[in-house]
């Protein structure tokens, strides 16, 4: 798959050398691409560095949003229209202390961080997954063959659905489907499954017992 990163850093960055390992064409954006060389040198001959708007324009198969979440706004502006009817995986997180009002508005919310994604890139299928996991887990724990690490994901249709389980276990993590957007909630900052580093059936248990409540 062609696979366009937004915002290349700790998630994106790794990410995207994940998934060129594994030999999905990887193209690495960045305000600054110039900046990028030895990420694309890292990740290898599957990748190369451009900026958002060449990333958006090279018609990739999935974009990743992989950067500060005050973004998103003016991203999705940079996303819409002929170009703008693909897969989105978003692995953001609203922080209000680092992305100011935006965040704490949707924290405040009645409907989960991926819906407003959701709202902002209309024209898209939005999926939720990488958000949960700490950036150096995402590192060092990727591609192993026993005690996988669990990546939660919820999605907004079977295309988001079916593709973001690919691109999870393509790079060596187990995949655990929570649901619609509507349902992913538990992936949100500080809620149930935010931040466990966990198997597949230790996730499901913690699901499993909000669903009770
Ligand atoms: N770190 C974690 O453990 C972790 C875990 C899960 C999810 N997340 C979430 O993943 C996202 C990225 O986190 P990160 O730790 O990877 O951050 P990061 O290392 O700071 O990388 C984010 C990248 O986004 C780009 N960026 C910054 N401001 C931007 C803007 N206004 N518009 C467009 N691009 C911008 C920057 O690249 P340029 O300056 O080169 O454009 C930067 O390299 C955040 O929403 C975070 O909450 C983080």
């Amino acid at each position: 798959m062609k696979i366009g990163i937004i915002g290349s850093g700790n998630i994106g960055g790794n990410l995207g050398k994940h998934w060129a390992k594994a030999g999905h064409q990887v193209l690495f954006s960045s305000r600054h691409p110039e900046k990028l060389n030895n990420l694309v040198m890292e990740a290898g001959e599957n990748a190369k560095a451009v900026s958002v708007t060449e990333a958006f324009e090279a018609n990739a198969d999935v974009y990743v949003l992989a950067m500060p979440f005050k973004a998103i706004g003016k991203i999705a502006e940079m996303y819409a229209g002929e170009y703008g009817n693909k897969i989105i995986i978003d692995a953001t997180n609203p922080y209000p202390e680092r992305d100011g009002e935006v965040a704490q508005k949707v924290r405040d919310a009645n409907y989960n961080a991926s819906e407003y994604t959701a709202m902002k890139f209309a024209t898209a299928k939005t999926a939720k997954a990488f958000n949960t996991i700490y950036a150096a887990h995402l590192r060092d724990r990727a591609f192993q063959n026993t005690n996988k690490l669990t990546v939660p994901f919820a999605a907004q249709d079977t295309d988001s659905k079916n593709v973001t389980q690919k691109l999870i276990e393509d790079i060596g993590f187990d995949a655990l489907y929570v649901g619609h957007l509507t349902d992913s909630g538990i992936m949100d900052p500080d809620r149930e499954i935010y931040g466990k580093s966990l198997t597949k059936s230790e996730l499901q248990s913690l699901v499993d017992a909000f669903r009770k409540l």
